[in-house]
């Protein structure tokens, strides 16, 4: 660093171009950046495409995280990580840009596909596996978007509005999680402003809490233009601006003329210089295995697809039954989603062809068009072909021009041709499976009685039109299960009348009640809930036991076994609820999870461990997390809404009470263990004793150095006595 001139170190806190930071003699090579986060998206540098948003280089296209988190497999996102490292490294890219884990607070948000889930656990855990599968070979992970940005509107400006209590347990905890147990290389700061302060010059969100409270010792690079002030955001903690936009001087004239102390520019190199010590140069190998790649893809594309009705058994599909598989997007299959995650694939299955090649006689409609264009011959052919077969495999879904990075979607509903479709089809008698190939929630409600089973296949990479044929066939059994719930309407979103906000806020009035959070405090009906998906297979729980390890640690044990048919896997999936009866906080939170593989007949005890963490909740006013003593309860299930053992247990709480002030009510003072001592050794119980109960109701409310108002009497030097007496 003492070699670096001034202008050498400004230079290194920006690129040198799109897709690389600036290199410094030989002090400091230049790396490359790519995105990420579900396949390689290199530039093509003859291309003459800067961005290199539709030709990049050929790599494998994994199931964007829509797909990859309904596996509910941290260690298949680990696998998928390493397969893209290792493209990574043969590309010579140093640092992939993802995962990107914002939470899914709308079903509208247009990057959802981008995204896990509603539940900041779930999206913590497998955005940690990812960063651990590709830094484990060497290549630099960079989580994304730090943080509240969710939704697309007006994403370059708008501040997000959100309490710090949400923020703790919603917005935050999945980006504390990844940089607690997986140390990612970098960290994206969002576009956004949070609470009136852009993302990339809030010193709290990236100095404060990301680097003080999380330990971060990375680097921190800004979203491609995301910097408004350049040496504000270098003050604030953000290291890198991507791309450059030519204001290095700005830095250094700022450090100069005294205004940036040249320790913040010395951090903020320092940590570039981290990072490149971090990524090994030059590829240890040119080339890579693009099959093997491809049957990776394949095998998380089986573990994302959820089955979330399955009715009379029509699926896996009989043998010797006669299958008409119908709608356009069968044949041309809808993959991935629009914007600066889009890779070129090395290949595409599609499941027409993976179908037609396994099963004798099929027949295959197009059904529909889909650039929304009504098509009454296409929709007459399908439902001929229907008429006869015996199961017709009804391909739906969402066209690509529906949902991208940059605009949110107005409604969750499927075009209209093809439900219309859909219904003809049914008409003709047959058994119908509906395929989904959506990448943010498309509602069911109106339409899902006219099916047997619905197979939700998201996106699913490039395999993913082999990998539904493996499933409708029943080669392998579904596996995933929903990481959002499925409303029966859009006006059931809590976020919905705040989303997406608009004179350049957007309040997040829901509070903490995102997803099921909401639904299954109020009960509100829901047409699929969060965790659910079906296998070929049933699974049994029993025997669930908590054992104490420590202060406030738990270790929890349930038995699953596969009372089915063949092999399968189940998600066991650990709740802690409090049954409030005027809810102060969620009914219901995910704490834990396991995805366990049972042969028919066979059991495994699953064991979680439970912390104070889990059953905590964040005060502002203390500045913390507070653990409140009482009962809570322990429930494992295979859904939010499917419970299926449950345990009681308490908890003696954290031991910390807020301080008591002159400004504390009688309330507090009385429910705080030594200022209820305080208080009656003052007064005597006595006094106390003759409020009626409708007047000790009102006293807890005052304050106490308001009783004087009420001619009660307490002087402020016997309050101060009072305060001081607790105190010592
Ligand atoms: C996106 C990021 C992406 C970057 C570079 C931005 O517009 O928000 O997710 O990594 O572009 O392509």
């Amino acid at each position: 660093m003492k070699d670096l001139t001034l202008a050498e170190k400004a230079s290194l806190t920006s690129g040198s171009d799109t897709w690389h930071t600036t290199a410094v003699r030989d002090v400091v090579r230049a790396l490359t950046l790519s995105d990420g986060p579900h396949g390689l998206r290199r530039q093509d540098e003859s291309s003459g495409d800067a961005l290199g948003l539709t030709r990049s280089v050929p790599a494998t296209c994994f199931p964007p995280a829509v797909g990859l988190g309904s596996s509910w497999d941290p260690e298949l996102a680990r696998l998928v990580g390493g397969t893209i490292a290792r493209e990574a490294r043969a590309q010579g890219v140093d640092v992939v840009l993802g995962p990107g884990v914002n939470i899914k607070r709308s079903p509208l948000c247009g990057r959802n596909f981008e995204y896990f889930s509603e539940d900041p656990r779930l999206s913590g855990v497998m955005g940690a596996a990812l960063v651990d599968g590709i830094q484990s070979l060497g290549v630099g992970a960079c989580v994304k978007h730090y943080a509240v940005n969710n939704q697309e509107t007006d994403r370059m400006r708008i501040s997000a509005d959100v309490d710090e209590r949400t923020l703790r347990e919603i917005y935050l905890p999945a980006f504390e999680h990844i940089v607690r147990e997986a140390a990612p290389y970098m960290v994206m700061c969002a576009y956004n402003k949070i609470n009136g302060v852009y993302a990339s010059q809030n010193r709290w969100l990236l100095t404060e809490v990301l680097r003080e409270e999380w330990g971060f010792d990375g680097l921190v690079v800004s979203d491609w233009g995301a910097v408004a002030d350049r040496v504000a955001a270098l003050e604030a903690g953000l290291d890198l601006e991507m791309p450059p936009t030519g204001t290095d001087a700005e830095i250094a004239d700022a450090v100069r003329d005294g205004r940036l102390p040249e320790e913040v520019l010395d951090r903020a190199v320092g940590r570039l210089l981290r990072l490149a010590s971090r990524v090994p140069a030059a590829p240890a190998t040119t080339g890579w295995d693009a099959d093997a790649h491809h049957e990776v893809a394949r095998q998380a594309a089986r573990a994302s697809a959820v089955l979330l009705k399955n009715d009379g058994d029509v699926l896996p599909i009989a043998p010797g039954r006669k299958v008409a598989v119908l709608g356009e997007l069968a044949r041309t299959p809808r993959y991935q989603g629009h914007g600066s995650s889009h890779v070129v694939p090395t290949r595409l299955d599609s499941a027409w062809e993976s179908l037609a090649a396994a099963l004798d006689g099929a027949v295959f409609a197009a059904g529909y068009r889909l650039d929304g264009q009504a098509d009454p011959e296409l929709e007459r052919e399908a439902v001929e072909a229907a008429a006869g077969a015996d199961v017709a495999v009804l391909f739906l879904g969402l066209p690509d021009s529906a949902e991208s990075e940059g605009f949110d979607r107005t409604g969750i509903d499927l075009p209209g041709d093809q439900t219309t479709l859909l219904r003809r089809v049914a008409g003709t008698g047959v058994d119908v499976v509906v395929v989904l190939s959506n990448g943010g929630v498309v509602s069911v409600s109106g339409w899902q009685d006219a099916a047997s089973a619905i197979l939700e296949g998201w996106l699913l990479g490039q395999a993913g039109g082999s990998a539904l044929a493996d499933l409708l066939l029943g080669t392998h059994s579904p596996s995933g299960r929903l990481t959002e719930t499925i409303p029966h309407r859009l006006a059931d979103v809590p976020s919905h009348l705040h989303f997406p906000g608009g004179d350049g806020h957007v309040v997040y009035g829901e509070g903490r009640y995102v997803g099921y959070r909401h639904y299954d405090t109020l009960d509100v009906d829901v047409a699929y809930p969060f965790g659910h998906g079906l296998s070929y297979t049933t699974f049994a729980y029993s025997g669930l036991e908590a054992r104490e390890t420590g202060a406030n640690e738990w270790q929890v044990e349930v038995t699953v076994t596969n009372t089915g048919s063949r092999f399968a896997h189940e998600v066991v999936q650990l709740y802690v609820a409090f049954d409030e009866e005027r809810p102060t906080r969620p009914r219901r939170e995910l704490r834990g999870f396991a995805k366990i593989g049972l042969e028919p007949g066979a059991s495994e005890r699953v064991s979680f461990t439970l912390t104070g963490r889990d059953l905590a909740w964040w005060s502002a006013s203390r500045g913390g997390w507070r653990i409140d003593p009482g009962a809570f309860t322990v429930e494992v299930g295979a859904s939010s809404r499917d419970i299926r053992q449950r345990l009681e247990l308490s908890t003696p709480g954290d031991g910390w009470a807020p301080p008591l002030t002159a400004m504390s009510t009688l309330g507090e003072w009385l429910d705080h263990p030594v200022g209820s001592r305080v208080l009656k050794e003052a007064f005597g119980g006595s006094a106390l004793d003759r409020f009626s109960p409708a007047l000790m109701g009102l006293a807890r409310g005052i304050p106490l150095a308001k009783f004087r108002t009420f001619g009660i009497g307490l002087s402020p030097e016997v309050v101060d006595r009072l305060v001081a007496a607790v105190d010592g």
